[in-house]
C-alpha cells in the first residue's frame, strides 16, 4: 500500500463542485485581486477568530514582515523567537532589519519555552515571536506576563495554527491570532486552511496596527498610507487625490506615503478560502481524531514517543510528529513500505547557514537541537482512510519491534 504524506487532490475532489463554480463565477467579474470576494473573506475570517480586523496578504511570510513592521521593529531591534520553526519564522525578523534572537524550546510540546525568554532580553529587544508549532498553541498566558513586565509585544506566528485555541486564566477560549498583538497565518496549499496558490493573513483587535498593516500591505499609499504615516511618523499630511475621468479608480490611488510591498489577497484564492474556512472544523476534528488514533496505537511502543498536549491547550495537528533517536531510519523504513513521512525540522533555525553570522554554535540550545534529530512526522490529512492509517501504524509498530 501507498500512504503520501499528504495528498491534496482528495479535498480538491471534495470541494470541486464548488470551488469551481466559485472560481468561475469570480473569473466572469473580471475582479482578480482585492474586491468584494476578498473583504469578504476577511470579514469571515476575523468573525471566525474573534477578533476586529483580518488584514488579507499574499502569504504567511509577508504577514510576519508586515506584522513586524506594523510595530516600528527595524534596525537596532531584537526579536525573540524560537529556532524550531519554518525558516520564515526568523528570516521575516532579519528582512524588517532586526535581530532575531533564538530562546530553547520546550522537549514536549516543541514550542518556545517561556522560561527561557527572560534571559535572552536586552535594552534592545522589543518582540517576542513564538510560533504555535504543528498547530499547537504555545503557553501564551506566560509569554504575554513575560512581554507585559518588559514592555514588549507580541506577535503569534499562527501559520501552522488555524483553528488552535487556549483557556486563559479567567477560563475563556481564545483563539490562535487573538492572543497577541497581532496574529500571523499562511494559508500556503498545505495548511490546515490552504489555498490554491499562496495566501496569507494577518489578525489584530487594535485599530491602529490594522490601519498601518493596510498601508504597508499596498505600497504605503492612498488613506492608510496617510494615516499610517501620522500613526509611525506624527506627519500629518494633506491627503491628495486625482479623480480618473471615468471614476474607475480610487481617486487617492497614486499617492504613497510611505514605503511599503506588494502584498495583495487574490479574489480566487478568496473564494477558495471562503468555502474552505466553512470546512475547517470538521477537517481539524478528523485530524485530531487521527492524532488519538496513532497516539493510542503506539501506546506502550518502545523506541518511539508520541506528542502531547498541554492541559488547557488546543491542537489543530497541523503536523503529528513522532520522537525517535533513529529517525533516519524510520523515515528510510516507512518509504520502503510505501508511507511518506517528513523529517520537520532537520535544522534548527540558529545553525541554519544563512544565520552563520549570528555566531551560534551546536550546544546553545541544546533542547531544539535534540528534538531536530528526533521528529519524524507522519501522514495526518484529514481525507486519509482507517485502512491507511492502520498500515501506518502498523508500519511504525514493525520497525519499532526490531
Ligand atoms: C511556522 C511558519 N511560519 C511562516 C510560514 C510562512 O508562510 P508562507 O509559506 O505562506 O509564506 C510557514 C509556512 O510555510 C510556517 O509554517
Amino acid at each position: 500500500m501507498q500512504v503520501k504524506i499528504l495528498d491534496l487532490t482528495r479535498q480538491y475532489q471534495l470541494l470541486k463542485e464548488q470551488a469551481e463554480a466559485a472560481v468561475c463565477e469570480q473569473m466572469a467579474t473580471g475582479m482578480f485581486i482585492g474586491g468584494k470576494a476578498v473583504a469578504d473573506f476577511e470579514e469571515k475570517f476575523a468573525r471566525y477568530i474573534g477578533v476586529k480586523h483580518a488584514i488579507s496578504v499574499n502569504s504567511g511570510t509577508d504577514a510576519l514582515v508586515i506584522a513586524l513592521k506594523a510595530l516600528g521593529i527595524g534596525q537596532g531591534d531584537e526579536v525573540i523567537t524560537t529556532p524550531f520553526s519554518f525558516f520564515a519564522t526568523a528570516e521575516t525578523i532579519a528582512m524588517a532589519g532586526a535581530l532575531p534572537v533564538f530562546a530553547d524550546i520546550d522537549g514536549t510540546s516543541y514550542n518556545l519555552d517561556p522560561s527561557k525568554i527572560e534571559e535572552k532580553i536586552t535594552p534592545r529587544t522589543k518582540a517576542i515571536l513564538p510560533v504555535h508549532i504543528f498547530g499547537q498553541c504555545a503557553d501564551m498566558p506566560r509569554i504575554s506576563r513575560i512581554a507585559e513586565k518588559h514592555g514588549l509585544s507580541v506577535i503569534e506566528d499562527a501559520c501552522q495554527a488555524v483553528g488552535s485555541g487556549l483557556k486563559t486564566e479567567d477560563g475563556k477560549w481564545v483563539m490562535a491570532g487573538a492572543l497577541g498583538d497581532l496574529g500571523c497565518f499562511s494559508f500556503f496549499p498545505t495548511k490546515n486552511l490552504g489555498a490554491f496558490g499562496d495566501a496569507g493573513m494577518i489578525t489584530t483587535n487594535d485599530d491602529n496596527l490594522a490601519v498601518i498593516c493596510r498601508a504597508y500591505k499596498e505600497h504605503g499609499m492612498a488613506q492608510n498610507g496617510a494615516k499610517a504615516r501620522f500613526l509611525l511618523e506624527g506627519v500629518e499630511d494633506e491627503l491628495e487625490g486625482t479623480v480618473s475621468p471615468d471614476g474607475l479608480y480610487n481617486p487617492y490611488k497614486y499617492y504613497n506615503y510611505l514605503i511599503g510591498y506588494n502584498s495583495r489577497m487574490d479574489a480566487i484564492q478568496a473564494r477558495i478560502l471562503t468555502i474552505k474556512l466553512d470546512y475547517l472544523e470538521q477537517f481539524n476534528k478528523r485530524r485530531a481524531q487521527i492524532a488519538e488514533f496513532y497516539s493510542a496505537a503506539f501506546r506502550g511502543v518502545k523506541g518511539i514517543r508520541v506528542p502531547a498536549t498541554a492541559p488547557g491547550v488546543g491542537h489543530v495537528w497541523h503536523q503529528y510528529a513522532l520522537c525517535c533517536d533513529r529517525k533516519d531510519e524510520l523515515g528510510s523504513f516507512l518509504a520502503s513500505k510505501g508511507v511518506g513521512s517528513a523529517a520537520f525540522y532537520p535544522v534548527p533555525l540558529h545553525l541554519q547557514k544563512a544565520f552563520a553570522g549570528l555566531g551560534y554554535r551546536e550546544g546553545d540550545l541544546p533542547v531544539a537541537e535534540k528534538i531536530t534529530k528526533q521528529t519524524v512526522c507522519l501522514p495526518i490529512f484529514p481525507e486519509l482512510t482507517q485502512e491507511e492509517l492502520d498500515y501506518v501504524a502498523q508500519c511504525v509498530k514493525e520497525f519499532c519491534a526490531q
